[in-house]
């Protein structure tokens, strides 16, 4: 894969509507539309970077386009079918709106709308980055979207929909990509690495899924990244390292540390995240959502199973959280979301984060209360005669313990 090595992006673009992932309210509507016969003429692909609104429109023109007939699943033999992926039918026309975004590139663009397609049913105009178009362009392509021939179909695509006039809005079938969840991403990327022979854990893959943020063609670069860094068999700690994701061994560190009271351990988390060069405000986004999730699991055990985690920090999650009042994991949440905030805005976020530590360790001995409440009652009790004490909670007399006595 040395040579020649093609961008997994690229490589594993779908080729038709049904292979892609995670847009299945899109595909469905418009399947339906091909079997149906019943096309709208213009339509409008929007939502966030790298959620397949380009791959969509090409593979949607190819279903419109397929020799065998409008399909889903277009034969992918005849000419229409190899050209379009290619970039090469005659008959589809792609047009980058940030740089042909002027009235004389719409007028151009409505000039050759007039004639028929070349070999396949329609002529299909894909406009991406639409929302780049001047307000003139704007203009002049809505006279074509009033009444276009029968034999043309528009297909924008655009990150900001918001840009588009109403009047455009309202002339076309629009279609809102969703991010992709992060589970189908990292399925995705589980099928390409076994079929291009790398070996990597689920974890390494949520992980990747989880920094691409919901695009698959980030979360598809970033493990190009991985690849051509760690090689075909990257260990999870590297994966780690090419992400600049918090080692989850510090962040552990850390909740633990502040769950038990333990400043030192905090504070060595601290250090440690400072001389590796990590961000202290990533470093805090990170640890408030563990504490999150701790709470979850503090709140119910069964809440594990609601978690984006892997096997063994869910099980590691439930040893560290399981027992503790829910209470605690809430204020130390709280705590740390004001942190959070502050972090972002300090010049010199790790003394902010230290301070942080300070605090959650000093009102720990809040949590205590209820005990301690119950041992002044029962030392009150035997101060006043060592007598009855109904309410005793270890059941025993008073005489039989007399370590107990002594330790008050
Ligand atoms: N839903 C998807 N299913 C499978 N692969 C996808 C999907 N979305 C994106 N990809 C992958 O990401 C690459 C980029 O996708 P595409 O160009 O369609 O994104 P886009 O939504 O048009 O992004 P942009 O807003 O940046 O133009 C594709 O080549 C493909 O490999
Ligand atoms: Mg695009
Ligand atoms: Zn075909």
């Amino acid at each position: 894969m040395s040579d020649g090595y093609l961008a997994i992006a690229r490589k594993w673009r779908p080729q038709t509507l049904e292979e892609m992932a995670g847009q299945s309210h899109v595909t469905r509507t418009l399947g339906n539309a091909l079997a149906s016969g019943r096309l709208h003429h213009a339509f409008l692909f929007t939502g966030a970077r790298g959620v397949g609104k380009t791959t969509a429109a090409r593979a949607f023109a190819r279903s419109l386009n397929c020799i065998e007939g409008a399909s889903l699943q277009p034969c992918g033999q005849c000419a229409p079918c190899k050209e379009i992926p290619l970039g090469t039918s005659p008959d589809v026309i792609e047009v980058d709106g940030a740089s042909n975004n002027s009235v004389e590139d719409v007028r151009d663009l409505r000039d050759g709308i007039r004639y028929l397609p070349n070999a396949a049913r329609f002529k299909i105009y894909i406009i991406d980055e639409v929302h780049m178009l001047s307000k003139g362009a704007f203009n002049a392509l809505l006279k074509t979207l009033e009444e276009p021939p029968p034999h043309v179909k528009f297909i924008f695509a655009t990150t900001e929909a918001n840009k588009i006039p109403e009047t455009i809005l309202s002339r076309v079938q629009r279609f809102d990509f969703k991010r992709i969840p992060q589970p189908v991403v990292a399925e995705r990327l589980r099928l390409i690495c076994e079929a291009e022979g790398v070996q990597i854990s689920e974890g390494s893959l949520r992980m990747i899924a989880r920094a691409g943020e919901g695009s698959m063609r980030d979360s598809q670069s970033l493990l190009d990244q991985v690849i051509s860094f760690g090689g075909m068999a990257p260990a999870e700690a590297q994966v780690v390292d090419i992400l600049g994701l918090v080692d989850r061994r510090m962040l552990y560190d850390m909740l633990e540390g502040m769950l038990g009271a333990d400043a030192p351990r905090c504070l060595d988390a601290i250090a440690e995240v400072y001389e590796r060069g990590y961000e202290i405000g990533q470093f805090t986004s990170e640890l408030l959502e563990l504490v999150r999730d701790a709470a979850l699991v503090a709140l119910s055990a069964s809440a594990v199973r609601h978690m984006d985690a892997p096997e063994e920090e869910r099980e590691r999650l439930g040893r560290v959280a399981g027992g503790l009042p829910a209470e605690q994991l809430a204020r130390t949440f709280h705590v740390l979301l004001e942190v959070h905030d502050q972090v972002a805005r300090a010049s010199r976020p790790r003394m902010v984060l230290e301070m942080a530590v300070a605090r959650l360790v000093a009102i720990r001995p809040a949590e205590a209360v209820g005990p301690l409440v119950e041992r002044l009652a029962d030392l009150e009790r035997r101060l006043r005669g060592g007598g009855a004490a109904p309410a005793r909670p270890r059941g025993r007399e008073p005489g039989d313990d007399p370590e107990g006595e002594r330790r008050g």
